[in-house]
């Protein structure tokens, strides 16, 4: 294929295998603005991530970990300054600012383009300008989507070939002119002629920018996560629930699970909690030894597209290819499968070194190692974590590994047909105030409860930790329009599904977070929360009891299964009750989250709410 050729631009040379002129154009205009010194076409092969691994090691972004150990994986560790999600540097810049909502950061497209364009001018200079193109879903499935990412970051190609379909095939699917989503990213570090590079490049100044209509994304300042591997939740999320409200489907912040019965009845449920609130834990859970028989399997850890199928039932697809975990916390008491996925071939970011080259995070062992080298460098040692507070692990220390090592994956994790979805659950991470489950009496009820879901703040974004905040499905910094819109359209979708006569999934409402007197979990949680999966089941099938109150209907302790496991009635009460004064006072935050979306809100939740103050008054 022919390319511009400009003075002191590198040259594109596009392989053969690249057919798509708009696609070499776009490159071509990228590399004019930004200036790298090369532009690398990546394929996706095993031979391009050793060899970007091994060149990432030379620099000292990457540790080569073990190989005894930890065969083929590798630690990351980034500057301390860049070690989140940054939610109040992210933008969701529609033509009008009432369609991005009140929710997000809104700035005019016109006047965002000349922000980024001035930072991106030479942004690039003095390194390699990634083109990583990658499938959301199965490569050439009707139901994936494709994108392209410009990258100045060899770690976030070298995630991006685990975390999405990332390769050369992408070409063959987007043939001469097929659709892509270009995604345009930096860490805003450009090099001068001899200047020596850090480890972790990035820049003060962060920008994670989207504009709906045109279906484009822009990222500059930051190399970490969610801000910097645009697949996930710039695409899969904020895109594509536009793209979803546009065509009638969802994309949500939703792991997928199936779960068998001991008889072999297998149904699919989706689960969104906020970040880091346990969707990956409850995706793998390992059910309880009193349990027997119960199997669940993985579809997908973070994100679900959600679609009618051809009877009308909704179904849903894992976008994603890999997780990207929470390791802080995460041992072989409480996740088993996620420790064996660990065993190898992983990208771990900002946990701990040990003395013999393996990983290291708070929660792993009980045992503390006694000396280790932690994520920002400095020895560490339990003595100096006693008298300095200081972690070993960032906590939002993150592993980066394939679906296909999950000992648990699914069977139709790969299916473009999409698994059908049973029943919905939402939860959020709450010391007080709301009970272990709660199952919501009809569809519009639900989207009541996931609408005005709170949840305490964590170390996945940046900014203060364990403040309740409203985060509606999970979703609040995640949709790409306006939230009350958004509503509307779960709304729409019910009805839909009522019409065409599809049973509607049911709706439920988790905690697994309720704290005693002096902060501890009540709750064991992880494998016991098969216990209220099984119930939430069983409600499905007309099978198990409950109790209905103000909210919903609540099962007893009778109702759940206690199968090897010793929790009082009275135990079990601290974590159901429903405290009048307390649900009083989150009426009030209901009432500030309508308030704040009252421009455009469905008028269902204003009825959903006078009904709930009616009963709390007359309970
Ligand atoms: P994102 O990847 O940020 O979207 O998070 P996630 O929702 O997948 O959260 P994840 O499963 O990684 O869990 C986050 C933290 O919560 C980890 O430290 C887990 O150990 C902890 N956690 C998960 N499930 C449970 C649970 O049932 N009970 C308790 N107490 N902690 C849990
Ligand atoms: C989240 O914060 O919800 C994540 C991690 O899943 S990140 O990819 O950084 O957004
Ligand atoms: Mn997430």
């Amino acid at each position: 294929m022919n390319q511009p050729v400009m003075a002191g631009v590198a040259p594109v040379n596009p392989p053969p295998f690249v057919k798509h002129r708009k696609l070499v154009d776009w490159v071509a205009d990228i590399a004019a603005l930004t200036r790298p010194d090369r532009i690398v076409w990546c394929d996706g092969s095993q031979e391009e991530y050793d060899r970007l691994c091994a060149q990432m090691v030379e620099a000292g972004t990457m540790t080569r970990l073990n190989p005894a150990k930890r065969p083929n994986s590798y630690l990351a560790n980034s500057d301390p300054s860049d070690v989140a999600r940054v939610e109040d540097r992210t933008y969701i810049c529609s033509e009008n600012a009432e369609d991005a909502g009140p929710t997000n950061n809104w700035i005019a497209p016109a006047q965002m383009r000349a922000t980024l364009n001035g930072l991106f001018a030479g942004c690039m200079r003095g390194r390699t300008m990634y083109v990583v193109p990658f499938s959301m879903g199965p490569l050439g499935s009707p139901i994936a989507h494709i994108g392209v990412e410009l990258s100045d970051s060899p770690y976030v190609a070298v995630n991006m070939r685990i975390m999405t379909r990332m390769g050369r095939a992408v070409y063959d699917v987007l043939g001469t002119d097929g659709e892509f989503v270009p995604c345009v990213h930096s860490v805003g570090a450009p090099l001068d002629a001899g200047q020596a590079d850090v480890r972790w490049p990035c820049n003060p100044t962060k920008y994670i920018v989207h504009y709906p209509e045109t279906r484009e994304i822009w990222s500059f300042g930051s190399g970490y996560g969610g801000n910097a591997l645009l697949g996930k939740k710039c695409f899969a999320l904020r895109i594509a629930s536009g793209m979803g409200r546009d065509q009638g489907w969802l994309a949500e912040h939703m792991l997928i699970l199936g779960v068998e019965s001991p008889d072999g009845d297998k149904r699919y449920v989706a689960a969104a909690f906020p970040s880091a609130c346990g969707k990956t834990n409850f995706a793998m859970l390992i059910p309880p030894e009193g349990l027997k028989g119960w199997k669940v399997t993985t579809v997908g850890d973070d994100i679900a597209w959600i679609k009618p199928g051809p009877d009308g039932r909704l179904v849903a697809i894992n976008p994603e290819a890999g997780y990207f975990g929470v390791a802080p916390g995460t041992n072989a008491q409480t996740n088993a499968n996620c420790m064996a996925s660990l065993a190898r071939d992983v990208i771990f970011t900002n946990v701990a070194l040990t003395d013999d080259g393996d990983v290291w995070w708070e929660g792993m062992t009980k045992e503390l190692p006694a000396h280790l080298i932690d994520w920002q460098g400095q020895d560490w040692t339990p003595q100096i974590a006693a008298e300095t507070g200081r972690k070993a692990a960032h906590p939002n220390a993150r592993f980066t590994v394939a679906a296909t090592s999950n000992p648990v994956l699914d069977e139709a994790w790969d299916d473009p047909n999409g698994v059908p979805i049973s029943a919905f659950i939402f939860g959020g991470r709450r010391s007080s105030t709301v009970p272990l489950v709660t199952e919501a009496r009809d569809w519009v009820e639900g989207v009541y409860m996931a609408a005005t879901m709170g949840s305490e703040t964590t170390a996945a974004a940046a900014g203060q930790q364990g403040i309740v905040r409203r985060d509606p499905f999970a979703m609040l910094p995640f949709i790409g329009y306006n939230m009350s819109d958004y509503f509307a359209h779960w709304l729409r979708i019910g009805q839909q599904l009522a019409t065409s006569g599809a049973a509607q999934p049911k709706i439920f409402c988790v905690n697994w977070f309720r704290t005693d007197a002096n902060g501890k979990f009540v709750w064991p949680g992880f494998g016991d929360n098969m216990r209220v999966l099984k119930w939430m089941l069983d409600r499905i099938e007309g099978r198990a009891g409950g109790v209905e109150h103000v909210f919903g209907v609540t099962p007893r302790h009778a109702d759940i299964p206690w199968e090897g496991l010793d929790f009082s009635q009275d135990m079990y009460e601290m974590i159901t009750t429903i405290d009048r004064a307390a649900w009083e006072a989150e009426l009030k935050l209901h009432d500030e989250l309508f308030d704040k979306l009252r421009h455009r809100l469905p008028a269902d939740m204003l009825q959903v709410r006078q009904a709930l103050e009616q009963r709390l008054a007359g309970s």
